[in-house]
């Protein structure tokens, strides 16, 4: 494992870059008024909602509600997660990201893993040339073209053979790299062995492009048919798929991208024009594959054999899926007719009739509700009771949303149960900002106060200066006020980036959000005003509440010499603020 990056160092980051510099680098801004802003580049649109706010150094679309800080901006426009996204903004502003030594020192660490992709990557050339350089790689080069793959579709794949003679590999490279690589095997006797001898490679490529992998497949009927790279520090089957880096190639923007099981099957479709293929490493589909995948396509297709093993994989992907899907977000899942594959099936119905299976192929919802009432008799309770509890556990993973309410709908109506109980609310479809604003058009003080600090994190100052008692507060959400100023007070964050850094992946996080894009229109000089102005108003609907209820409790049963004495000074207090 490499270190963690330090938190100081992403602060840092967060204060030294400029989110409009960063943006208007990927998505030329117009300045108007306090703020930048472009046509959405999240979403279709025909005028400009995308915003970027220098001061808050936050960027927020008004019409597809994503936000977030700099960091938050890579992640989604070039689909990074966290540390990926750390390191292109320090590579933006030319720094180095440190790491927090483990074992050992993060700097020997990360020279290691350059110099491991070095040798994939010199391995995979060594492969493509066997294809070229001797009769065995010439027979497997007759073997790819006997599958129907053509020189240019193998040069986009790299496709290679490893002979079976390996002495030039560790001449080239010698063993101990090799041994790092996973391209060399260790015998029980301690001989080492090449684990590729004889077989057509497939070269596992990360997003960038980078050889992670190999997987290789013999040339004739002798078993294993096929053999991947072990664990190695870059490569980890359950995270990686074959086909991404050479589909975005085609496509930097894919709508749709289809999960096959085979390295043949990405191969036939590229040779059929149709690029949207990736495959899983002869591993399950995984949660980390499908957020991989989501993060790059708003619609996945799930292609399995149509025998019971597909079916089953089918299964496990949708469970898999669930938590994954978000409003927006499709899957579907096409099961192939008995006895193809992807590969045969296009060779034999072309690549408009396979588009077509896949644009017919049921919804994940269809699969899912036809599965689980498979064998089950709605016409009776007893089988509807069982749909119900069938169903309900895989629909509480649903992320809460619209798509989750259509499903404990279609429950409801096919289980014929008035209303279940569905955990996490999801009728509503309000975005938070239109909540909060709903009841009286503007948002409340308790709104307006939060939202302010958060924007302004030097008001927890005045709150210190002015000796504000936030003890007898009471508001919803006054607890997530504290926790805001408490966090503020200790962290000090230097701007509103670093603050709602602090908060990513965090319960609060999307509330945070949607407080930071909150536009509140108070002019700089306005904000300390505006912001005690609120925070008064909370504190005298605190005090006319408490006030409430000492007078209930005086008429019931009387007050304690304590209580008196609180309940005479907030009616002076009340007197001298209403003259
Ligand atoms: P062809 O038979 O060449 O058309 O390959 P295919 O890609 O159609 O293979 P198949 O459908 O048999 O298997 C699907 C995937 O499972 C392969 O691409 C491999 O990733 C994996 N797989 C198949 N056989 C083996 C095996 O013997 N060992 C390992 N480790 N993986 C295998
Ligand atoms: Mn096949």
């Amino acid at each position: 494992m490499s270190g963690k990056i330090p938190r100081e160092f992403i602060d840092d980051l967060l204060v030294r870059v400029d989110i409009v510099d960063l943006i208007d680098s990927h998505v030329p801004l117009k300045k108007t008024g306090a703020n930048y802003v472009a046509r959405c580049p999240f979403h279709t649109e025909k005028s400009p909602s995308f915003s970027v706010n220098r001061n808050k150094q936050f960027f927020h679309c008004f019409g597809c509600g994503v936000s977030g800080n700099a960091i938050s901006f890579l992640m989604n426009y070039s689909h990074l997660d966290f540390v990926e996204a750390v390191e292109d903004l320090a590579a933006f502003i030319g720094v180095d990201v440190p790491r927090e030594s483990v074992e050992y020192s993060g700097q020997q660490k990360s020279a290691d893993l350059r110099s491991l992709y070095k040798v994939m990557e010199q391995v995979a050339v060594f492969y493509v040339e066997q294809l070229r350089t001797n009769s065995e790689g010439r027979q497997a080069a007759e073997y790819l073209k006997h599958r129907g793959v053509s020189t240019s579709v193998a040069r986009d794949y790299m496709l290679g053979y490893a002979p079976k003679k390996w002495q030039v590999l560790i001449d080239q490279f010698g063993e101990q790299a090799l041994l790092d690589a996973g391209l060399l095997g260790k015998s029980d006797t301690g001989d080492t062995y090449a684990r590729f001898r004889g077989r057509v490679i497939f070269p596992i490529r990360d997003k960038r492009g980078r050889t992670i992998g190999f997987g290789g497949r013999v040339l004739d009927d002798s078993l294993p048919k096929y053999l991947n790279s072990p664990e190695t520090p870059l490569f980890h089957k359950g995270r990686e798929v074959y086909g991404l880096y050479e589909l975005l190639q085609k496509q930097p923007k894919p709508q749709r991208i289809l999960i096959v099981e085979g390295y043949m099957d990405v191969v036939a479709l590229a040779e059929f024009g149709f690029y949207s293929a990736v495959a899983t490493l002869g591993t399950a589909t995984s949660q980390a594959h499908i957020d991989l995948l989501f993060r790059f396509a708003s619609e996945l297709v799930f292609c399995f054999d149509g025998d019971n093993a597909g079916q089953k994989a089918a299964d496990r992907a949708m469970e898999q899926a669930f938590s994954s899907l978000r409003d927006g977000r499709q899957v579907r899942v096409m099961l192939l007719p008995q006895s193809h594959d992807p590969d045969s099936l296009v060779r034999e119905i072309g690549v408009d009739g396979f588009v077509k299976s896949i644009e017919s192929s049921e919804t994940l919802s269809d699969y899912f509700f036809r599965s689980v009432a498979k064998g089950l008799n709605l016409s009776e309770m007893e089988g509807r009771a069982q749909l119900v509890n069938t169903a309900k556990p895989f629909l509480d993973k649903l992320p809460d949303g619209v798509f989750k309410g259509m499903m404990y709908a279609r429950l409801e109506e096919m289980s014929r149960v008035a209303s279940i109980n569905v955990s996490g609310g999801v009728k509503a479809n309000l975005t938070s900002n239109q909540k909060m604003t709903r009841a009286t058009g503007r948002p409340s003080s308790a709104r307006v106060a939060m939202a302010l600090l958060l924007q302004n994190p030097r008001l927890a100052g005045v709150v210190e200066q002015k000796e504000i008692d936030l003890s007898r507060l009471e508001f919803p959400g006054v607890e997530l006020f504290k926790a805001l100023l408490e966090t503020i007070q200790d962290k000090k964050p230097a701007n509103v980036a670093v603050l709602l850094e602090l908060y990513r992946g965090a319960a609060e996080e999307k509330t945070i959000k949607a407080l930071a894009s909150l536009e509140l229109l108070v002019p700089v000089e306005g904000v300390e005003a505006e912001f005690c102005g609120a925070v008064e108003s909370l504190l005298v609907r605190a005090r006319e509440a408490e006030l409430d209820r000492l007078e209930a409790k005086a008429k019931n049963e009387g007050l304690n010499p304590q209580e008196k004495e609180r309940w005479l000074s907030l009616l002076t207090i009340k007197r001298c603020s209403t003259k």
